[in-house]
């Protein structure tokens, strides 16, 4: 198995009862960490960039990148553009290679939301890219004040949504927020139930760093099959070069602390698809 669309990943997820993990990935280091974190696990996973990574380095770039390291893959593994902005970005997403694409216009009105993301679906489905949307408000992205206290997803509106723009999934907003929790996460697991029974596609949950093992085991429960991982993985990577300039001084070879910084956050990926019960899935993916 190798690449395949967000879409193939998320029906097996829904339909078995686990979670695919998607990690926001910044370097090569990253991609291999994650890449041999689901081999040895035996987890689908999806490996996706967010629309300020692709401003450091082209999407060429960080789809090479996962090209190489599926040379050395059996598991079914997804390239997802994470919290675009429009069909531009979709469009260069689809001729880096990408199988799916997040179109985020979570902010606007809902008529803009469902016009914005009915645009890029209707460029992604034809050629077979997945396409996730947001509605509500999942907090903590750059700019925001609001840390999601506020627009919960409606499960009426998310069914219309779903209904009008032909999205394969849908991230909604629970009590979730990006980056580190200032406070205790509150989650609506209610909604999300309710979101669950309303909305027939897949359901996405953002923000996962920082929740405990056992919010997220509920969120999967009753409903959720993608959940991203981005805030924590960075900052085992970061820790991890911190770490290794205190533990050694004498040495100038970068690779020395890319290296240390790769195993942190493998473990820690692997720590994650356990969680998400991913492991041993792509056995049973044809
Ligand atoms: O889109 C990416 C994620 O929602 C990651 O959230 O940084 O809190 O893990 P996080
Ligand atoms: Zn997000």
């Amino acid at each position: 198995m190798a690449l395949v669309t967000g879409d193939r990943i998320l029906q097996h997820a829904k339909q078995n009862g686990y979670a695919v993990c998607a990690f926001n990935v910044e370097n090569m280091e990253m991609v291999q960490a994650v890449i041999e974190a689901a081999e040895e696990t035996g987890s689908p996973v999806i490996i996706q960039t967010s629309a300020n990574t692709v401003k450091y380095a082209h999407m060429d770039y960080y789809f090479g990148m996962v090209q190489a390291a599926l040379k050395h893959a059996t598991i079914p593994v997804a390239v997802h553009l994470d919290h675009g902005d429009g069909t531009e970005l979709a469009l260069q997403a689809i001729r880096a290679g990408y199988t799916s694409v997040m179109i985020d216009a979570s902010k606007q009105p809902f008529e803009e939301n469902v016009a914005k993301t009915a645009a890029v679906v209707e460029v992604c489905k034809p050629i077979g890219v997945s396409i996730e949307a947001e509605l509500g408000n999942v907090g903590g992205k750059p700019g925001d004040t609001d840390f999601g206290a506020s627009g919960y997803t409606k499960p009426l509106e998310a069914k219309a949504f779903v209904e009008r723009t032909g999205v394969s999934s849908l991230a909604v907003a629970i009590g979730t927020a990006h980056g580190v929790y200032k406070g205790e996460p509150n989650l609506d697991l209610n909604l999300l139930a309710e979101l669950k029974r309303t909305v027939d596609v897949p359901l996405v949950l953002h923000g996962a760093s920082g929740l405990s093992e056992q919010d997220v085991r509920q969120c999967i429960e009753k409903g959720i099959s993608k959940i991203n991982y981005a805030t924590e993985l960075r900052i085992m990577f970061t820790e991890a070069v911190k770490e290794y300039f205190n533990l050694e001084d004498d040495f100038v070879d970068p690779k020395k602390f890319t290296g240390y910084a790769r195993e942190k956050v493998k473990e820690v990926a692997k720590e994650k698809m356990i969680t998400c019960g991913s492991n041993g899935q792509a056995f049973t993916f044809h």
